[in-house]
């Protein structure tokens, strides 16, 4: 299939090309760069010896979307465009509605206008807000975030179920994945944030590279077994296969499907730094600090259905998020910046 990728540049977007590449698929990119850099490309192209098409455009210009198009006949899209920190979204509401919805508007119409009728989105576990069990099935009921990054999230659901109960023929899938780290294993693509890391993942191997003085664990008084907080970490190359898995079904379905991507596993915060440690021989040095707002205990999924539906699941450990995450850190310590 001729696939487009729309934020096909950024971390989960660049592992997931390579892997529909390695796959036999064609990849159209689509990413104005906001949160990546365009030398990516090279990077996919280096890894799997594949040209990509590469569009810098952004996916809520309707004439950009319209001239892409035309150009390329698309069979389906994987719409990972986004802007995702929780943090800023709190900060600027308006930014993250007008462009996570936008943006998703401005790709329906293109796809209606242009018959292209599968779509992959990149959901979050963020839609639960505070889970109701453990671990988390795709019945448990969405709403109640408590950000704007989240609701844009649960909008964006509801307006792909409005849009497919409108075209039974048209056919959505919803990918809620849990916590994404490491890296693809030739330490070419990674996760390259910018300016001081939110997430624990970057936050860890920039201090094992001395770049920030240590890490602040956000709380160590949780309801969890060691009292810092609980995450389903997946490995974003099994994410990038679960992508893959998710294109054959939709090819073959119609109407909106949901799916959890997670390990169904839960690692705490203390474990990750330590497993980080111990794995790659190198210090991380941590303080407890107070819990961090907004965050819950523990989340995890149950990763059963995807299993069941997709035959996909997570074969990578802890062991290799840890590794590669080191790999690429090591590798790229200003991440694409400079190269
Ligand atoms: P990322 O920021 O690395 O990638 C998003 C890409 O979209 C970037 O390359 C950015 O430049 C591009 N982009 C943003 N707005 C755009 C626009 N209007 N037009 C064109 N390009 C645009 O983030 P990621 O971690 O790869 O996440 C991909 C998707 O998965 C996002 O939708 C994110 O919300 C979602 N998600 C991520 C996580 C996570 O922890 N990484 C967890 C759950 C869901
Ligand atoms: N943490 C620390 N110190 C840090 C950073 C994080 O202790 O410096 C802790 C957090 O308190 C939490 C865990 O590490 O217990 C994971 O935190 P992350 O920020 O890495 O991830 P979150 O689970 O908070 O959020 C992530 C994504 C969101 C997404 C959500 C879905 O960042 O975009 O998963 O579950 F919505």
């Amino acid at each position: 299939m001729r696939v487009l990728l729309t934020g096909g540049a950024g971390y989960i977007g660049a592992h997931t090309a390579v892997e529909l590449l390695e796959q036999g698929h064609e990849v159209v990119l689509a990413d104005n760069y906001v949160n990546s850099s365009p030398k990516v490309v090279d990077r996919i192209e280096a890894i799997t010896g594949h040209r990509v098409r590469a569009y810098r455009a952004d996916v809520s210009d309707r004439a950009a979307m319209e001239a892409l198009f035309t150009e390329q006949e698309i069979d389906a899209a994987i719409h990972f465009a986004g802007l995702k920190a929780v943090g800023e979204s709190v900060a600027k509401p308006l930014a993250y509605y007008r462009n996570n919805l936008d943006s998703t508007l401005t790709l329906l119409e293109a796809m209606e206008r242009h018959g292209v009728g599968r779509l992959i989105f990149s959901s979050s576990a963020t839609v639960y807000g505070t889970p109701e069990r453990l671990p988390l099935t795709e019945e448990q009921g969405t709403g109640v975030c408590t950000n704007p990054y989240g609701w844009t999230k649960v909008m964006i659901e509801q307006i792909l179920r409005d849009y497919t109960a409108a075209h039974p023929e048209f056919s959505a899938v919803l990918l809620r994945y849990f916590n994404p780290v490491g890296a693809h294993r030739s330490g070419l693509i990674g996760e390259a944030p910018n300016g001081v890391p939110n997430n624990l993942m970057p936050y860890i191997t920039q201090t094992a590279l001395g770049k920030r003085d240590h890490l602040s664990i956000f709380g160590n008084d949780y309801d969890t077994p060691d009292g810092t907080g609980v995450r389903d970490y997946i490995h974003v190359v099994d994410l990038a296969r679960g992508h893959a898995a998710a294109l054959g079904y939709c090819a073959e379905h119609c109407g909106v499907e949901v799916f959890n991507l997670g390990t169904g596993r839960g690692y705490s915060v203390l474990e990750m730094a330590e497993t980080f440690a111990r794995v790659n021989g190198v210090a991380v040095p941590y303080v407890f600090a107070p819990r961090r707002p907004g965050d819950v205990a523990a989340c995890y999924a149950d990763a059963s259905k995807a299993r069941r539906i997709l035959g996909w699941e997570a074969v990578l450990t802890l062991e290799d998020m840890c590794r590669d995450s080191w790999n690429w850190q090591r590798q790229n310590p200003d991440g694409y910046e400079g190269a």
